[in-house]
């Protein structure tokens, strides 16, 4: 027997207070108080008061002046981030200095979420979204997005063969693996000097120290990691470790669909990548 087919799914329209509170850090008492005493006007100087205005997310981003001020009012924000070595993946950190803090001033800042993680060592492309259910996919096994690592090591590794298990049993999701020369490796590779060996390494898994775990493995160390690509969005060479640069994940994982699998489902990825 065939499931039924599930009820569409009718998000509720945003109201404009809210839209206002999620994009200025106010609380919706505040945008009422800014509201009623006229402080809020639109673009042609006409004063919007009406607090449950719907603004349709396929209205695209919605302007308003406050106070002569004018504020772009964003539904979702995504961004493409180059982790530094030394930062960490998360939003706060007792000791090291993270990833979070370098999106001070991005729209919906306080939203967004990463799409997984790096560890404190790799430097790299670090997608952002304020979308729940993207990262969701993006991380999840089912969904098997690719993900190029450039690697710096301490000495030559073997060739992997199809039985390679981690050392908790993993089976790696091993897309591609290949020796390169070091001139080939991505600009936003650290480069070692006790890195003997470079390697292009591609996996459509995120555990905990993934490549890190294959390449001891495989009888080597990883000294230097860098991610480059995510699905097919590249890190872009120029961009200066630490910056950022907006970008419409939505549109570019729109085709992304589960990859049918005979195996029981597995859990998100809970670990790095
Ligand atoms: N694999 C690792 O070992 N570390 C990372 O940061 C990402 C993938």
């Amino acid at each position: 027997m065939t499931a039924p087919a599930a009820a569409p799914y009718d998000a509720p329209v945003p109201r404009l207070d809210a839209l206002i509170s999620r994009n200025l850090g106010l609380s919706r008492r505040q945008v009422a108080r800014l509201m009623r005493a006229g402080r809020v006007c639109d673009q042609a100087g006409q004063r919007l008061d009406e607090r449950g205005l719907p603004c349709r997310p396929s209205d695209g981003p919605q302007t308003v002046v406050i106070d002569d001020t004018t504020h772009v009012l964003y539904h979702r924000f995504e961004l493409l981030l180059h982790k530094p070595v030394g930062v960490v993946t998360a939003h706060r950190d007792a000791r090291h200095p993270t990833a979070y803090a370098l999106l001070e001033g991005t729209p919906l800042h306080r939203d967004l979420r990463s799409v997984g993680r790096l560890d404190l060592d790799t430097s790299g492309l670090l997608l952002w979204t304020t979308d729940g259910t993207l990262v969701h996919r993006l991380t999840h096994p089912r969904y098997a997005v690719p993900r190029e690592y450039h690697v710096g090591l301490a000495r030559p590794f073997e060739d992997p063969t199809p039985q390679l298990r981690l050392d908790d049993g993993h089976a790696p999701g091993l897309v591609a693996l290949q020796r390169c020369e070091e001139a080939s490796m991505h600009p936003a590779l650290r480069r070692s000097a006790r890195a003997q060996q470079h390697a292009s390494i591609t996996l459509r898994t995120g555990r905990f120290h993934e490549v890190r775990r294959i390449f001891a493995a495989l009888g080597s160390e990883v000294v230097d990691l860098c991610r480059v690509r995510y699905g097919d969005i590249v890190l872009p060479p120029a961009l200066a470790a630490g910056e950022h640069d907006p970008i419409d994940l939505q549109a570019r994982f729109a085709g992304l669909s589960p990859v049918p699998s005979k195996a029981p489902p597995s859990p998100p990825d809970q670990g790095t990548g």
